[in-house]
């Protein structure tokens, strides 16, 4: 039986490995990794799914924000969705969709409005992802237009949304010498 519950500090290699089976060693050249690049992903919204004890399916999220090109306006704050990741021996077995689900709910729980993602149209409108709000978005980095996606969590949150999607700047990675890990850090 798959049980989906939140990753824990032991996950992280298992998940790594996962990643790299799904989307081959090159992920980290994607556009969106550069979003994710001296950023941790946001712990409260990574989720795994295991079948006993093996790691069969990942989902991270990571913090983003909108920065309008064309105003002075503040940054919008949003989630960026994925990776997504399931083992592909346990493929169609609804853990992608129910990862997302899962990672969703909380996500609105917690009170974020937007989520951005970049991926097949098809597959993610089965859990509410769409076109409409994305078309003046863009990224630090070539992608299809038409794969870049976004989900309201709040009716009406992406109304007029516009910009560059950037890291946050509320916060800043901070490299720890010590471990070569990232933490977060409030920004002055
Ligand atoms: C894409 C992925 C997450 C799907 O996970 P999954 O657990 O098999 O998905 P689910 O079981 O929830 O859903 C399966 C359904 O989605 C469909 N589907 C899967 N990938 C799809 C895609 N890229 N486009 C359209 N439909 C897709 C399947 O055909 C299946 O359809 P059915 O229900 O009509 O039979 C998984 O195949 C994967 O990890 N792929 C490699 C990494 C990747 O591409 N990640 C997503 C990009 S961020």
């Amino acid at each position: 039986m798959i049980r989906i519950r939140p990753q824990r500090e032991a996950d992280p290699a298992a998940v790594e490995l996962l990643l790299d089976k799904s989307f081959g060693p090159d992920r980290s050249k994607k556009t969106v990794y550069r979003l994710r690049e001296g950023v941790p992903p946001l712990p409260e919204l990574c989720f795994a799914a295991f079948d006993g004890r093996e790691l069969r399916g990942s989902l991270q999220f990571w913090p983003i924000q909108v920065r309008p090109l064309r105003s002075d306006g503040a940054p919008v704050p949003a989630l960026l969705l994925g990776p997504l990741a399931v083992d592909p021996d346990y493929a169609g077995r609804g853990i992608g969709v129910g990862l997302m689900r899962v990672g969703l709910q909380k996500a609105a729980a917690q009170g974020h409005r937007i989520v951005i993602l970049v991926g097949d149209l098809p597959y993610y409108a089965r859990v509410g992802f769409g076109r409409k709000g994305a078309e003046g978005l863009r990224l630090p980095g070539p992608v299809d237009p038409d794969r870049l996606l976004i989900r309201e969590l709040v009716e009406g949150a992406a109304t007029g949304l516009e910009g560059l999607i950037e890291k946050p700047a509320a916060e800043k990675a901070v490299a720890d010498p010590a471990s070569g890990a990232t933490k977060r850090e409030a920004a002055p």
